[in-house]
C-alpha cells in the first residue's frame, strides 16, 4: 500500500448520479492491491481523520496540488491525431477530403504502430487514464493500439472500424470478413487487464444491412463487449441515413432495429434527437459521448443537456479528436460550458445553461466512466473516480501551473470557483504528474 497527501477531488457514486464533487484541502489517498491483485483505492478522506490509521505507510506529499480522477475520453479516434485542425464545410466534405486519406495510411503496421506510441502519449500528457477509441478498418490498427496501452498499462476499449459500403478502396472492408476480423480481436484482445473491445460500424451510412445485422449479433453473443458508433451529428447525414434505412423510425432508430442500442453502447454526438429517441437511449441504457470541441469545429450543432436531463440518459465528455480540436480535457470541458450558454431555438431553455464546474468536471470523469458500466458485484462503477474500490487512476494537478493559472486559483472562494478557473484556464501544463493503476490481468 502506498499514501498520497495532496489536495483531494472526487465524486459522489455514480449511482447518486448528480455529478456532486467532495474536495478536501489536506486530504490522504490511500491505494493498494484488492484481492486480484489490481491497484485500487483503498480509502480517501482528509489528512486529519486518516493519517493516524495508516501512519504505517510510505507518504508521497503534494504540497499546493490537487489529485483528481484520471480523465475518461469517452469517444476519439487514434487515427485522426494528424486531422485536428482540417477545415471543411460539414462532415461529410471533412471526412472524404482529410479523414479517409488519413486513415488509409494505417493499413501499414509500423505507421500504426508509431502513431499509437504518439497517441498515448498525448493521452498520458493530458491526463487521460481511459479511453473508448476508433482504430481504423485494418487489425493492424486495433492490435497497434492494443500491444502500445498494454504496455503503458491505460485502460483501453477500441475496436476495428466497420465499412463495407460508400467508403474508398483501401478502408472499405469486405461483410463476413469484417465480422470474421472482429470476432477474432475479441478472442485476442477483450478483457486482456485492461483492455476491452468495442464493436464499430463507422456509422450506418458505411455500413449495409447485412453488417449491422451481424454487428449486433456479435453484441449478443459477446454482452460484455462495448459498442461504438456516431449519429444524429449532421443534417446532411441525416438525410442520407433517411434514404438508405427508410424503414427505420429515426436515425438512432436504425441501430436499435439491428441489435447494438444496450448497456455499454456509446453514441458520439446524439444532437439532433427528438424526444423518441431520447427515450429509446433511456430505456435501452444507451449513453452518449458528448464531443463538443468537435460539434463546434465541424458546425454540426449543440448537444441538449435539458433534453438529456428530463428524459434522463446517460452521457459523458469526449473530445472526438480529430473532428474535436483538442486532447485536452480542460478545453473540452470548456466547449461544453459554452454548448450549455447557448440558447438555440427549442434547446436548453431560452437563457442557455451555466452548467456547474462541478458536472462539467464530472461529464469527464465519474460520469464518463459510469458510462463504461465497468462495475463491481454492487454495482458500483470503478473507472473516473476516486471511491474505495475505484482504479486508482489519478492526475496530479498544479493550480499554479501559469502565472495567469496561480493568481486566479488564489483568489477562489469556493470548489466550483477553483474548478471553474482551472476548466477555463487550463490546458496539459496543468497536469503535472498521470499515475495509472497497475495493470493485471481481470475481466474487463
Ligand atoms: N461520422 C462518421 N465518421 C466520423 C468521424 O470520423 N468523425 C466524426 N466526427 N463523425 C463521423
Ligand atoms: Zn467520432
Amino acid at each position: 500500500m502506498k499514501a498520497y497527501r495532496a489536495g483531494l477531488l472526487w465524486f459522489a457514486d455514480a449511482r447518486e448520479g448528480v455529478g456532486k464533487a467532495h474536495y478536501e484541502q489536506d486530504g490522504l489517498l490511500v491505494v493498494g492491491s484488492d484481492a486480484s491483485g489490481v491497484q485500487v483505492v483503498q480509502a480517501i478522506g482528509s489528512w486529519q481523520a486518516l493519517s493516524a490509521q495508516f501512519s504505517h505507510l510510505e507518504v508521497e506529499h503534494f504540497p499546493g496540488r490537487i489529485i483528481a480522477p484520471g480523465f475518461v475520453d469517452l469517444h476519439v479516434h487514434f487515427p485522426q491525431t494528424n486531422v485536428i485542425g482540417s477545415p471543411a464545410p460539414g462532415l461529410l466534405p471533412w471526412l472524404e477530403n482529410y479523414t479517409f486519406p488519413e486513415e488509409k495510411r494505417f493499413e501499414d503496421p509500423a505507421y500504426s504502430a508509431q502513431s499509437a506510441t504518439f497517441f498515448v502519449d498525448e493521452l498520458l500528457r493530458n491526463g487521460i487514464t481511459s479511453t473508448l477509441a476508433f482504430a481504423t478498418s485494418h487489425p493492424q490498427s486495433v492490435n497497434a493500439l492494443f500491444e502500445e496501452a498494454q504496455k503503458r498499462k491505460i485502460r483501453m476499449i477500441t475496436g476495428l472500424v466497420l465499412m463495407d459500403r460508400h467508403a474508398p478502396q483501401g478502408l472499405i472492408h469486405g461483410t463476413a470478413q469484417s465480422l470474421q476480423d472482429t470476432e477474432a480481436l475479441i478472442a485476442r484482445w477483450h478483457g486482456k487487464g485492461r483492455l476491452g473491445y468495442a464493436i464499430t460500424p463507422r456509422f450506418a451510412p458505411t455500413s449495409t444491412e447485412a453488417q449491422l445485422r451481424g454487428a449486433g449479433e456479435l453484441a449478443a453473443q459477446y454482452p460484455d463487449v462495448w459498442i461504438q458508433s456516431h449519429v444524429a451529428e449532421n443534417l446532411d447525414e441525416i438525410a442520407w441515413v433517411r434514404k438508405l434505412f427508410p424503414a427505420s423510425r429515426s436515425y438512432l432508430a436504425t441501430y436499435n432495429d439491428f441489435g447494438l442500442m444496450r448497456e455499454r453502447a456509446v453514441y458520439a454526438h446524439c444532437i439532433h434527437f427528438d424526444d423518441a429517441d431520447r427515450a429509446l437511449m433511456r430505456d435501452t441504457r444507451t449513453s452518449a459521448a458528448v464531443s463538443p470541441t468537435s460539434n463546434l469545429f465541424l458546425g454540426s450543432g449543440f448537444f441538449d443537456y435539458a433534453g438529456a436531463d428530463r428524459v434522463g440518459f446517460g452521457y459523458g465528455l469526449a473530445s472526438d479528436v480529430g473532428g474535436g480540436t483538442s486532447f485536452s480535457p480542460f478545453h473540452t470541458m470548456l466547449a461544453a460550458y459554452y454548448v450549455g450558454r447557448t440558447a438555440v431555438k427549442g434547446l436548453q431553455d431560452k437563457e442557455g445553461l451555466s452548467l456547474a464546474p462541478q458536472h462539467l468536471w464530472w461529464q469527464h470523469t465519474a460520469g464518463a466512466g459510469a458510462v463504461l458500466a465497468v462495475k463491481d458485484a454492487t454495482g458500483q462503477s470503478l473507472v473516473g473516480n476516486l471511491l474505495p474500490g475505484c482504479e486508482a487512476d489519478f492526475v496530479v494537478l498544479n493550480p499554479k501551473a501559469t502565472p495567469l493559472l496561480a493568481r486566479k486559483t488564489d483568489l477562489a472562494n469556493t470548489l466550483d470557483e477553483l474548478l471553474f478557473s482551472m476548466i477555463v484556464l487550463g490546458d496539459d501544463r496543468l497536469i503535472e504528474r498521470t499515475v495509472i493503476s497497475q495493470a493485471f490481468p481481470r475481466m474487463a
